[in-house]
């Protein structure tokens, strides 16, 4: 019997600019780590801590924590009434746009598929890391958790079922992420998701689906720029930008110094830079961060790649 399983999953970003809740593509280093520890009571009770001086804030309560949720949904499908005591140690920002939530969400469900041996596929865990995401965001949406879980870039497919398509990124495909001091409301996701039009005009979202379609042929031709060529979104973009001081300004510095192509990272606040080549990380990072610094935020910069995604490091 399996009496403890840890995970990491690693940080994504969702959309990509013209993929709104279809595109995510997991993101290292970041990664968030959850261990499951199987209790010696069957009482059901799930206790959470926080290990580590990140994320601070995190609610323990398992009925609105993103783990807790996922764990409840879970134990109670499979019958499963063991106690649990679960760690997690954030290496995702939290509220940041970078799929913190869904780091801990795709690890629990990882963990607790193991720990118990269920012998589920990926979809279905998917399906259930996309429960921790009510308890952030207010909906389900699988564009961080399938980038957190299945690594590389995946496409979400929600009809007739939930399904994925990953393809794996061209290897010279390189991501600056800044990530400024900005005081968010809580529960940002569903707030940045309840400023969104209901109805969009057919220019726009054909404007979206050709660059969409130039992203995804840009993966298979293992094309960057191309890849690049497809960020711009006329439709969530606009509306969005307007909650990031300083938006127009990163956005237009990060191409002066060298990137490809630059968006908000999921909902934001966060912003991300395409490049090819690590060659421009520096200066790139920089510009970023002058970009927020004229609007007197200050952002933490880094480089990124695609991620693998999640992996099991131990069981005991
Ligand atoms: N697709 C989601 C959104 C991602 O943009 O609201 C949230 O991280």
């Amino acid at each position: 019997m399996i009496h403890s399983c840890t995970v990491v999953a690693p940080a994504s970003t969702a959309n990509l600019g013209s993929g709104f809740d279809v595109f995510g593509l997991g993101l290292d280093p970041l990664a968030d780590k959850v261990k499951i520890v199987r209790g010696q009571w069957k009482r059901g009770r799930i206790t959470i801590r926080l290990v580590g001086t990140k994320g601070r804030a995190i609610p323990s309560k398992p009925e609105l924590n993103t783990a807790g949720v996922v764990l409840q949904k879970m134990a109670r499908d499979f019958g499963i009434d063991d106690d649990l005591d679960v760690f997690i140690s954030k290496g995702v920002p939290m509220g940041s746009g970078l799929g913190s939530s869904a780091a801990s969400a795709a690890a629990s469900a990882i963990a607790f598929a193991r720990l118990f041996e269920l012998g589920i596929g990926k979809t279905e865990l998917i399906r259930y890391a996309g429960e921790g995401e009510i308890a952030s965001a207010g909906t389900r949406h699988y564009d961080n958790v399938a980038a957190s879980l299945l690594g590389g870039f995946v496409i979400v497919r929600e009809i007739p079922q939930l399904d994925f398509i990953r393809i794996t990124p061209p290897d010279d495909l390189v991501l600056v992420v800044a990530i400024p001091q900005l005081k968010m409301p809580s529960r940002k996701t569903e707030y940045a998701r309840s400023v969104l039009p209901k109805k969009v005009a057919l220019k726009n979202v054909s404007q979206n689906i050709s660059n969409a379609t130039t992203l995804v042929t840009g993966l298979f031709r293992r094309s960057v720029d191309l890849i690049a060529m497809g960020i711009e979104d006329g439709i969530i973009e606009p509306v969005r930008s307007r909650l990031i001081p300083g938006y127009d300004r990163v956005k237009a510095r990060a191409i002066e110094a060298g990137a490809l192509a630059a968006t908000i990272s999921g909902a934001g606040p966060s912003m991300i830079a395409i490049l090819r080549t690590a060659e421009r990380e520096k200066p790139v990072r920089g510009a970023m961060a002058l970009g927020f610094k004229e609007v007197g935020l200050s952002c933490q910069t880094l480089t990124c790649w695609p991620s693998r995604g999640a992996r099991i490091i131990a069981t005991t």
